[in-house]
């Protein structure tokens, strides 16, 4: 087999400058392909907010009347925010999940809770986040502002160079910008409106891996990508990009 090889030799080079030439036309194109794919997506990052439907301001004062009109009661908190949602925004502009019991575990950076996605779509996400127990782990860098409204509970958070920890208490915000990574901590039972925007697809990564990489709950990853996947599916049926 090796002798086969050898008699192909006296041909190298004409095959070598072939192959070269294919070599630079190829990632010539690759090139140029990539390069159409960065300017589109930097314009399409410049442009992003006409497809906000939520005001942070608006879920700020949401998530506090629904903390004084339901003490000591996270349901009817939830219940609150999601029927006022639900008669604030018609269905033709934004899709919301009224099914208050749709709820699936989330393993993201080390720490665990339960979500109920209220409404996911492409450029924004709105979800009830939190546990019981209490959970530890990093925030995730990621491509969308994060605001996480606290309902129930506390969330402490610091980033390295702070030796005090962020102390968020029922009725403030806490506003982690694209791109900052903090790590946080619900020292008990907490529970939160999350309300994410930005490009929320590119969050899907940190999301999962934890699932994919250590628990393995197959249940709960097959549940939360047909979830996700139908909210963001109904959303672009009716425009919401
Ligand atoms: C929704 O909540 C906001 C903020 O608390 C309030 O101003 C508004 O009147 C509520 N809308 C409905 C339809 O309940
Ligand atoms: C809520 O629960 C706490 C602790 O259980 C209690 O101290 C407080 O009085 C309760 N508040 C209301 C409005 O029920
Ligand atoms: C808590 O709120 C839910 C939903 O609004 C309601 O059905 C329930 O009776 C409330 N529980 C208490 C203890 O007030």
């Amino acid at each position: 087999m090796a002798s086969n090889n050898k008699k192909s030799k006296p041909n190298g080079k004409a095959i070598t400058a072939a192959s070269s030439q294919n070599f630079f036309r190829t990632w010539g194109r690759r090139f140029a392909v990539l390069s159409i794919l960065v300017t589109v997506f930097a314009w399409l990052d410049t442009i992003k907010d006409r497809w906000y439907v939520f005001d942070p301001a608006f879920l700020h004062e949401l998530a506090q009347a629904a903390i004084s009109a339901h003490p000591n009661n996270t349901s009817g908190m939830i219940t609150h925010i999601v029927s006022n949602l639900t008669a604030t925004y018609p269905s033709s502009l934004i899709h919301i999940n009224p099914n208050q019991h749709e709820w699936v575990f989330n393993n993201a950076g080390g720490a665990m809770g339960a979500m109920y996605l209220i409404h996911t779509s492409i450029t924004e996400y709105l979800i009830i986040f939190g546990t019981p127990l209490g959970t530890e782990g990093h925030t995730g860098i990621h491509t969308a502002d994060d605001y996480f409204h606290i309902l129930v509970g506390e969330q402490w958070a610091f980033r390295p160079g702070s030796l005090e920890k962020e102390r968020y208490t029922p009725g403030m915000v806490h506003l982690m910008p694209r791109g900052v990574a903090k790590q946080y901590k619900m020292p008990d039972e907490c529970w939160a409106l999350e309300y994410a925007r930005g490009w929320i697809p590119l969050m899907l990564p940190f999301g999962f891996a934890d699932a994919l990489s250590s628990t393995l709950d197959i249940p709960t990853i097959y549940n939360t990508v047909r979830i996700t996947g139908r909210e963001i599916i109904k959303n672009l049926l009716i425009g919401k990009i």
